[in-house]
């Protein structure tokens, strides 16, 4: 564009620019008139009953006690509110009978789907897709705004790299910048760019604050030990972006940071959280996290738990009742500044005001809903798809099935319950379509069915022979094993991780009776699947795939549609290597594969000694961001714009992927930093970009990645930026252990 039409474009664009400008300032101004207006009608016992939320019943009864609390003005919010019907009572009640109208947010566990479930957030991060994620989101929010929810405890962003700990599931996995980009996604899919009052949007939840997947020997609920360094650099930078993308809420985690509760740290929910990030959403605590503190020897008593928690600003109490019991009487005695209370009333507020609350009057789902519709149940079927990571594959996929009888054996081949996965509160088990449905509805008599085994637990053999005698005949045989739902999720980690039951034995005994197995995994975290590997022709990690995970697997495995899925978690081979993620520090003396194994009597020899096991080899099982396709992908070299740039300046780097193969395809393109020289030791891989490209055989595209001071920067451990001079790696390949890298140079930084 010439000058003159810039500048003539400068001219229209300027009025606009301003009346937007002026615009959002006066709908901000509206709304704070509007939070101040209804702010100040309230007493003091109103103003904590909005910074009290309670828990109701399922069904459509309103328990007497919710009903009390909202004519007494003693609660703000109500979570897990029953059914339409039982929320519609709720609103009305509060708009014929509270003392103030103010209404309820609805809160519910909305985490990956509503009544349409999609794949467990661990495995929608394996389709490195923000696209994908940020609509599932959107159909989520949707489905339960149509039933009068208008608040989600989600995204989970927890960095998770204890495979152990069953809250992986619920996490995007491993890595800070893939949480950060897939957890705003999920923000955005529920709010919107902000929050509104538009029909569909609700408010999203960073959550946990923070720290919870770092929790020890991956028990939930467990200790937490995070250097200030890790935090800033690991643990914030997704609940920093999920604010930068206008996150409502935040929650507070179960577990301490260094000894302090998440729900009365100062340091996290004030000097970071308000001072540094600036935050002006509401944050409510966990479920009981505030009165666990007594259990945690922080707190002496439930007078302690309101104190300490006012003390951080936590705005809103979930469930335990210590400010319903003591927060006026800790104002009056002033031991709790009234500003505290205002400053939280406020803040909820705000939320409800920029929802539309008080402009919305819930009268049950609406006749056009589209809660498990034709799209959405579409929309989950390609997120199902793109979430499949193939980990294996000798020529056994796509399987070409003609004529041939193919085999469907399993306890998880058709396991509805099982494979909508933890967190599925409102799923409905009957609109479930599993693998068997799809495999019988495509193939007919040609599937030969055998569960194998009672259930996914069960350690009764009983069935295993007759299942190999009924595949006689059968040469590729599907086997679907993997963890019932129950086994991820909250309070449910697992000190073992690898195939729960007799599985293994069924597999065995398949493999023995030389059948091509194809095994595909549904779990709700990274298993170790050992001596398994070697006996399937083929892997397919389906995670807990959701309502339409039968029809995603069935058009991946004949070949309809190529997996593209990559792993968002590091696979261990052996639960001996965890804490294993691909962003781990060099150590001073690198890992030399020679060390494995010792023979006996091999005399101390102190010298050459590495970062080893004698046992298990150092690399895992599965790397992140990998996943294999049935097509092939080049990647060229990567082409810098420049390998010199100073503070401020920004570079690109340029590689051309090529589908060589003869299917269509994804390739996710990832691009990573090594940090060679710093004030601190910085990772020898961290993820900074990733490009997701469908190409047809034959068919190539360019993609570019911008390098600049946000990619090369990193915090010191108070949370000051770190730029500083000298080499840094830039690797660009399709994997965290299949990359091409050229060093580039920060100069003259001071
Ligand atoms: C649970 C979970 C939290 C959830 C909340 C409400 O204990 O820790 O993630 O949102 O309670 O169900």
């Amino acid at each position: 564009m010439n000058r003159v039409n810039k500048f003539v474009a400068a001219l229209v664009l300027m009025p606009v620019l301003a009346l937007n400008n002026m615009l959002s300032a006066q709908t901000n101004q509206s709304m704070e008139n509007k939070v101040n207006t209804i702010f100040n009608q309230l007493t003091l016992e109103q103003k904590i009953g909005q910074m009290t939320q309670i828990a109701s019943t399922n069904g459509d009864e309103v328990p007497k006690y919710v009903i009390d609390a909202i004519k007494e003005g003693r609660v703000g919010s109500i979570l897990n509110a029953g059914t339409p019907k039982a929320i519609e009572k709720i609103q009305k009640i509060v708009a014929k009978e509270s003392p103030n109208k103010i209404p309820l947010i609805i809160g519910r566990d909305v985490i990956h789907g509503y009544k349409t479930i999609f794949p467990i957030p661990l495995g929608q991060a394996a389709s490195w897709n923000r696209k994908l994620v940020e609509t599932g989101a959107n159909i989520a929010g949707k489905e339960a705004y149509d039933e009068g929810i208008n608040w989600t405890f989600a995204p989970m962003i927890d960095i998770s790299r204890d495979p152990r700990w069953g809250r992986i599931a619920e996490s995007l996995g491993e890595d800070p910048y893939l949480t950060a980009e897939l957890g705003a996604a999920m923000v955005v899919g529920f709010q919107g760019n902000e929050l509104s009052s538009e029909k569909g949007r609700i408010a999203a939840c960073a959550k946990h604050f923070i720290g919870y997947g770092a929790t020890e020997n991956g028990k939930d609920y467990n200790a937490v030990s995070i250097p200030d360094y890790q935090l800033w650099n690991t643990y914030l930078p997704p609940f920093k972006a999920a604010l930068d993308a206008g996150v409502g809420t935040f929650m507070t985690a179960f577990n301490d940071i260094n000894g302090i509760p998440a729900s009365a740290n100062q340091f996290l929910l004030k000097e970071v959280l308000r001072d540094k990030w600036n935050f002006d959403g509401f944050v409510v605590s966990d479920w009981e996290s505030m009165s666990q503190m007594i259990n945690q020897g922080y707190s002496e008593n439930l007078r302690d738990v309101a104190l300490q928690s006012a003390s951080a600003q936590l705005d809103m109490e979930m469930v335990s009742s210590a400010y319903q019991k003591h927060l006026k009487e800790l104002i009056e005695s002033g031991e709790i500044d009234i500003e505290v209370v205002n400053t939280a009333v406020k803040n909820i507020l705000s939320v409800k005001v920029a929802l539309g609350l008080f402009e919305q009057e819930y009268n049950g789902v609406p006749k056009n809903t589209e809660i498990l519709s034709a799209t959405h149940k579409a929309e989950a079927k390609k997120m199902a798809i793109e979430s499949l990571v193939l980990l294996k594959n000798e020529n056994a996929l796509p399987l070409k099935i003609k004529d041939q009888k193919i085999g469907i054996v399993g306890p998880l081949a058709d396991a509805p319950a099982e494979q909508v996965g933890t967190w599925s509160l409102d799923a409905v088990i009957d609109e479930v379509e599993t693998p068997l449905n799809a495999f019988q509805e495509a193939f007919g008599d040609q599937i030969v069915f055998a569960q194998g085994l009672e259930n996914a637990r069960s350690n009764n053999t009983d069935q295993i022979q007759a299942t190999v005698d009924s595949m006689k005949g059968v040469k590729d045989v599907i086997v679907f094993a993997g963890e019932d739902a129950i086994l991820s999720g909250e309070g449910h980690s697992r000190a073992f991780i690898h195939l729960p039951g007799a599985q293994e034995a069924l597999i065995d005994a398949l493999a023995e009776a030389g059948k091509n197995i194809i095994l595909v995994v549904q779990a709700g975290r990274p298993l170790t699947l050992g001596t398994i590997e070697d006996k399937v022709k083929a892997i397919l990690y389906a995670w807990h795939p959701g309502t339409m995970g039968g029809p995603a697997i069935l058009d991946v495995i004949t070949g309809k549609v190529t997996p593209s899925g990559k792993l968002p978690v590091t696979f261990p081979r052996t639960l001996g290597q965890v804490p294993i993620y691909y962003s781990s520090i060099e150590s001073g003396r690198p890992a030399n594969p020679q060390m494995l194994g010792i023979p006996t009597g091999t005399p101390l020899d102190p010298v050459g000694l590495t970062n080893n096991y004698l046992d298990v080899s150092v690399t895992p099982a599965y790397a992140f961001g990998y996943g294999l396709s049935y097509t092939s992908f080049s990647i060229s070299k990567p082409k810098f714009s420049n390998t010199e740039l100073v503070k401020g300046e920004r570079i690109t780097v340029t590689v051309e992927v090529k589908n060589t193969g003869k299917y269509e395809g994804a390739e996710v393109v990832q691009l990573y930093i090594h940090d060679k020289v710093a004030s601190y030791m910085r990772p020898k891989l961290e993820l900074k970009g990733f490009e997701k490209v469908y190409l047809a055989p034959g068919e190539s595209k360019k993609v570019t990645f911008e390098i600049g001071d946000d990619q090369l920067s990193f915090f010191d451990k108070n949370g000051n930026v770190l730029l500083e001079k000298g080499k840094f790696e830039i690797f660009v390949g399709n994997a965290s252990d299949n990359l091409a890298s050229e060093i580039i140079t920060l100069k003259n930084i001071k």
